[in-house]
């Protein structure tokens, strides 16, 4: 089954409680960190989870784009994240395992994200520690970006890997999905799909989340 994870970073902050209550037919509600180190963009933090927890009974998705994520891991677990995904490119090997290990510890699913440019080897090393894999099909920073389509062979390269080496990982891909977009991401193996825009912008957000599960 393709699940499907709304980015709140499209919704409207102001009504945030509401903007997540429309998308109660997805499967997550994907939440991006961001803290203007890692990525040039600051969205939202730990006290913006904590306050989201109570409104929806979906698993909160959380995206941590900043550096040395292992540094707050627990608080975002502890603020009510259910899965929670750090950037292998946010610190060394060794630190991100021991961020991997402290999610896991607050009895939470752990996560591993590769940004556009880094290559699908770059998973191996976490493979069989993670109940996620994130492939970002936009440069990690903002909403409503393009979405890549040269980001598919390692989509499919990674859904390789996790059938051959963890086949309950689920595999994410987030950045310029759309109804168009999310056919390519399935056929390459994807199961989870992220949207923002896509998702925001519609008319008929019901509607919109059943299109994308293609
Ligand atoms: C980008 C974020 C995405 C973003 C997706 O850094 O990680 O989750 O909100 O937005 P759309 O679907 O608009 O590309
Ligand atoms: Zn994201």
């Amino acid at each position: 089954m393709i699940k499907i994870a709304p980015s709140i970073l499209s919704a409207d902050f102001a009504n945030l409680g509401r903007d997540i209550q429309r998308i109660e037919t997805a499967d997550y509600v994907h939440v991006d960190v961001m803290d203007g180190l890692f990525v040039p963009n600051i969205s939202i933090g730990i006290p913006v989870v904590k306050s989201i927890r109570p409104v929806t009974d979906l698993p909160l998705d959380v995206h941590l784009m900043i550096d040395r994520p292992e540094r707050y891991v627990e608080q975002f677990c502890d603020a009510g994240g259910d899965i929670v995904t750090c950037h292998v490119e946010a610190d060394t090997e060794e630190n991100i395992h021991l961020a991997l290990r402290k999610i896991h510890d607050k009895g939470k699913k752990a996560g591993v994200v590769v940004k556009p440019g880094t290559p699908s080897s770059a998973v191996l090393p976490f493979i069989g520690e993670v109940e996620m894999i994130l492939v970002m099909t936009v440069e990690p920073g903002f909403g409503g970006q393009k979405f890549m389509a040269d980001m598919m062979p390692k989509v499919q390269q990674i859904r390789s890997y996790i059938d051959a080496m963890n086949p309950a990982c689920e595999l994410e891909v987030d950045g310029g999905v759309d109804p168009d977009t999310c056919k390519i991401c399935i056929a390459s193996g994807a199961n989870v799909l992220v949207a923002g825009s896509s998702v925001y912008k519609a008319e008929d957000i019901p509607a919109r989340i059943r299109a994308l599960r293609g």
